[in-house]
């Protein structure tokens, strides 16, 4: 077997090579080890900063989501009772879209597979060979047999548990690690927003965050422990604990409904340097993780091969590596922003230690800065819709 581009995952990075690739006249095949159903379902996030949906709509797998998803000009911030919107319209001119991650990936599948795209699902035992010469190659068991893809070049898009990071020597990487001491847990209802925008809120219980995914399913997070266990949380202790930590001096009330799915994800930040070994490019969560409080880990994905498919180009048309060996120190300019904000909004919204009172204070003031000061929320504003896209 042969390509141009071997990718492993079949994420959004992954998916998004693929197709921009194609669109450029690039051959490329993905695996991916999970079923086609089992990644379309796979609940995640729910954000799209203003490039990410410029970067869907300019190679036309927009449609569905300039019609379904959900298009917010602010957010809200919710502390000592009170709600204050940052106006993202009016900061930025810019906003963002509320659209599943899950239905990004059944996009650009159904895309990939109608343009004749090879996606190979259930593969097993993947692994990378000759990642420092000229002739790459893929090896996996698919259907039963044993396979080896021989590549140009291979894109490591298999998340922050796949083989391509652990297939570079250790000693050529510089790994940046820090996990923080609480978890989020989520839940999917069948209930009506409680609000036009979302609203992330800090509480004396601990954070808790209000989103959706239509005008029928709400998408709400609460801070837990990092190792917390979901058999604890019935259902209805889930929203009594989303209600207090959401209360508003003027009596606002989550609207309720049945939860569909829930479950718990630790938190981290971690950045791989380079994000590249020879001819080996990782892209998204296989090379970096952000808090999931910024809301960046899908829109980092999709930067990162926005950045390669333009220099795996270039390298095509032009025979120019150039791009190809800036693609690293590019990427992690803006990965780094994002850490930095995501660990920002973190640090400001979740209460680290219910005893620590000075801490608490530092929160609070940070929040009244946000919430008073134009600067201070043209700050926040500009990072959230997303910044770096153009450069
Ligand atoms: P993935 O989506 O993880 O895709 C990797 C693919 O590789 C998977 O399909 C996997 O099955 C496959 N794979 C793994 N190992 C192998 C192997 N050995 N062989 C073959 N295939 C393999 N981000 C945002 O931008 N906004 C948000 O609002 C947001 N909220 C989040 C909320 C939660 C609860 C969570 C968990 C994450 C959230 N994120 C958010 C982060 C976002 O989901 C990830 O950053 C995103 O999935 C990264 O995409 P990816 O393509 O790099 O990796
Ligand atoms: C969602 C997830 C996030 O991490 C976030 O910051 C905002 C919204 C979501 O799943 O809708």
């Amino acid at each position: 077997m042969q390509t141009q581009v071997g990718i492993v995952g079949a994420g959004p990075a992954g998916l998004m090579l693929s197709h921009i690739l194609h669109l450029n006249g690039i051959d490329s095949v993905v695996i991916e080890n999970r079923s086609r159903d089992y990644i379309e379902k796979r609940v995640r996030a729910g954000v799209l900063e203003h490039g990410a949906m410029d970067l869907i709509n300019a190679v036309g797998v927009g449609e569905r989501m300039m019609k379904e998803g959900m298009v917010h000009h602010g957010i809200n911030l919710r502390f000592d009772t009170e709600t204050h919107r940052i106006d993202f319209g009016k900061l930025t001119g810019r906003d963002i879209i509320v659209y599943g991650q899950q239905e990004v990936v059944k996009d650009l599948v159904a895309r990939r597979l109608e343009d004749g795209g090879q996606i190979l699902f259930e593969t097993s035992d993947a692994s990378l060979h000759d990642i420092d010469t000229d002739s790459p190659k893929i090896r996996f068991r698919h259907n039963g047999e044993n396979f080896e893809l021989k590549c140009d070049l291979i894109a490591g898009c298999d998340g922050f548990h796949g083989i391509s990071r652990p297939s570079i020597p250790e000693d050529v990487l510089t790994v940046h690690d820090h996990t923080f001491p609480f978890g989020w847990l989520g839940i999917l209802a069948e209930a009506e927003p409680s609000s036009e925008e979302l609203i992330y809120a800090s509480h004396e219980r601990g954070f808790a965050l209000h989103s959706m995914r239509s005008p029928t399913v709400v998408r709400n997070y609460i801070q837990c422990e990092p190792d917390e266990d979901i058999n604890n949380w019935p259902d209805q202790k889930i929203w009594d604990e989303l209600q207090k930590r959401m209360e508003t001096r003027e009596g606002f009330s989550l609207n309720e409904g049945k939860i569909f799915e829930k479950g718990v994800t630790p938190m981290r930040g971690f950045v791989v340097e380079p994000m590249q070994y020879g001819n080996l490019f990782l892209a998204g969560d296989s090379a970096h993780i952000v808090p999931p409080t910024g809301a960046k880990g899908m829109n980092l994905a999709l930067g990162d091969v926005k950045v390669l498919a333009d220099a795996i180009t270039s390298n095509y048309r032009e025979g120019s590596r150039d791009k190809l060996d800036n693609y690293s120190r590019k990427c992690v300019v803006r990965v780094w922003r994002a850490q930095h904000f995501s660990w920002w909004m973190t640090s400001m919204l979740h209460p680290f230690n219910q005893h620590d009172k000075y801490q608490r204070q530092l929160q609070l003031s940070q929040l009244r800065y946000v919430a008073t000061s134009q600067a201070a929320a043209t700050s926040l504003a500009e990072n959230y819709v997303g910044m770096l896209w153009e450069e």
